[in-house]
């Protein structure tokens, strides 16, 4: 099977939660490409028999890189197998109203773009203090002590799951 993993990124934890992804598949004997979208040009997907996406939410909506790609994509994405991985900080917790929300501005994009995943996955993504502008900093060392208590103010810390990860991604593509 050929698979295409697509990014997009601010900070980074996409990029690595995509990279996971690649190794992991690969080590499976899947033959997989990975992709920064905001280098994606014209694009023949029908080479790819699943393509599999990931993107952060920031201030409640995806980078461009990804709403452009699926724009002009989302005839070929939708006759694929395909799997959204939508990286967040409220996907580490338990609020059931922020689950709403990310459960909405996934529904937007796929309004938006015209992309429905076969799969959305909400990926819990990481705090980096050492990617933000001072003003970032502010917002975001309030938000995440509120939180997360145990998390130190000035050091990057990373929510995501990994064995969940891959017990998500083995449920979506047996190996
Ligand atoms: C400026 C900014 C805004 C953010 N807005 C949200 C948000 O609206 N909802 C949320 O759950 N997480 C939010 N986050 C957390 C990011 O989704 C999280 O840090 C993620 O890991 C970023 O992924 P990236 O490193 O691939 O950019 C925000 C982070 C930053 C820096």
């Amino acid at each position: 099977m050929k698979i295409l993993i697509g990014y997009a990124t601010k900070e980074g934890q996409s990029r690595e939660i995509a990279r996971h992804v690649f190794r992991r598949l690969a080590d499976q004997g899947q033959a997989v490409e990975l992709l920064g979208l905001k280098d994606a040009e014209d694009m023949d997907l029908s080479a790819y028999d699943a393509v599999i996406l990931a993107a952060p939410i920031h201030a409640g909506h995806y980078p461009k890189p990804l709403s452009h790609f699926l724009s002009v994509n989302a005839d070929q994405l939708n006759a694929l197998k395909t799997l959204f991985l939508s990286v967040s900080l409220a996907a580490h917790g338990h609020d059931a109203e922020e689950w709403r929300s990310l459960d909405e501005i996934a529904g937007d994009l796929a309004s938006a773009t015209g992309w429905t995943p076969n799969r959305t996955l909400q990926v819990a993504g990481a705090y980096r203090p050492s990617q933000y502008d001072i003003l970032t900093g502010f917002i975001m060392r309030r938000i995440v002590a509120k939180r997360d208590p145990d998390a130190k103010p000035g050091e990057d810390k990373v929510y995501t799951d990994w064995d969940q990860l891959d017990a998500d991604l083995s449920d979506w593509l047996p190996a």
